[in-house]
């Protein structure tokens, strides 16, 4: 409560000198005072837009960095808890990317850049972005995967897509691509643990990465709930498994399952397969108009990083910029920052 009061009193301080803008993901007392709300790619586009001097991100790391990344040199990107990062992001980092793109090299015996364009999903670190913008690749997120795909196999016949798997997978399965063209590359084996046979013959080269939370979905629940519920919709994020995608009626990313879920005749009801504070909060607002929207996981799946931006995180951050001080500024380094921007740029052009 004290928090709150303070979170309040810090805003009217400060007014427009200060945005916040939050991921969907937050938890309800801290997405209150969101001035702005999105998904991932919105919330990239309205930090390049927003003249506030300060950007107050609650979200993660990565999407702090995009912010200062795609801000003016005067802006500073601020993420309430340092330690909020993503687990999935984590699981590509740039010395094994650039591992991965000498192997393909060797099994080549050419410059991979040749056949294959390096695409990196948002939930990654500015420096794997940065590798992107240096390869000819690009940046893709949950609502545009299907059209930068498009884009990149336009251009060269192959793509290396990190680090989530289940993104690359659904999105190449959308495109036509079959699953057999598609493989899974472990960055902790050489070569990612296939043959040069294997490599050659795949279009798209999965890495190993996942979402913890996203991965404790499954087709059994759906299956539960749809006995239960006949005329129910299942409505699921990509960054769910293959199988999870295939047996959803929608799949998209956050904001396409608020706005359907938004949408939707009264009385309709829904099984959401993303991250916990977004559907409860769903449910909630759906409740007066008699829609009713269900969490799919059997236990509560939150993104426990994002889940430290707290009120008291966020109390902090405002105190300090109404005494004039900056505290957890999230500031890409030069070379890094320009070559993210360049394949962040490619994204949003190609959109
Ligand atoms: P969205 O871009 O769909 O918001 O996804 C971001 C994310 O991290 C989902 O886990
Ligand atoms: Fe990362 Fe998963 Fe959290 Fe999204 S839900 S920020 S992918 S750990």
């Amino acid at each position: 409560e004290q928090a709150q009061e303070r979170i309040l009193a810090a805003r009217s301080r400060l007014g427009e000198e200060a945005v916040i803008l939050c991921h969907h993901y937050q938890r309800a007392d801290v997405y209150r005072h969101a001035d702005l709300t999105g998904d991932s790619l919105k919330l990239a586009r309205l930090a390049a837009q927003t003249s506030s001097r300060y950007i107050v991100f609650c979200g993660v790391h990565f999407m702090a960095e995009v912010a200062d990344i795609l801000s003016q040199p005067e802006q500073v990107a601020i993420l309430p808890d340092l330690a909020a990062g993503c687990s999935m992001a984590d699981m590509a980092d740039l010395a094994k990317v650039t591992r991965a793109w000498r192997e393909l090299g060797e099994v080549l015996d050419g410059d991979p850049a040749e056949v294959y364009t390096p695409v990196t999903y948002i939930n990654s670190a500015a420096d794997l972005k940065a590798f992107c913008g240096r390869h000819g690749g690009i940046v893709c997120t949950s609502t545009n995967a299907p059209h930068i795909m498009e884009w990149a196999l336009a251009r060269r016949p192959k793509l290396l897509f990190f680090p989530d798997q289940h993104l690359g997978r659904w999105t190449g399965h959308q495109r036509g691509i079959p699953l057999e063209d598609m493989l899974v590359w472990d960055p902790d084996l050489p070569y990612g643990g296939l043959s040069p046979e294997q490599i050659r013959r795949a279009t798209i080269l999965l890495w190993k990465g996942h979402c913890s939370v996203h991965q404790m979905f499954t087709k059994a629940q759906i299956e539960r709930w749809r006995a239960r519920h006949p005329q129910g919709y299942v409505i699921s994020h990509p960054e769910c498994a293959f199988e999870v995608c295939l047996a959803s009626d929608y799949v998209g990313s956050t904001e396409f399952i608020q706005s359907t879920v938004r949408a939707a005749p009264a009385g309709t009801e829904w099984l959401v397969g993303t991250e916990f504070n977004l559907v409860s909060r769903l449910a909630e607002e759906m409740a007066p108009q008699g829609k009713t929207v269900q969490f799919m996981g059997g236990v509560v799946c939150m993104c426990s990083t994002m889940q430290r931006i707290d009120p008291q995180h966020l109390a902090w951050t405002l105190d300090n910029l109404v005494q004039g001080r900056v505290v957890n500024r999230i500031a890409v380094p030069g070379e890094v920052a320009q070559w993210a921007k360049v394949a962040l740029e490619r994204m949003l052009s190609a959109t």
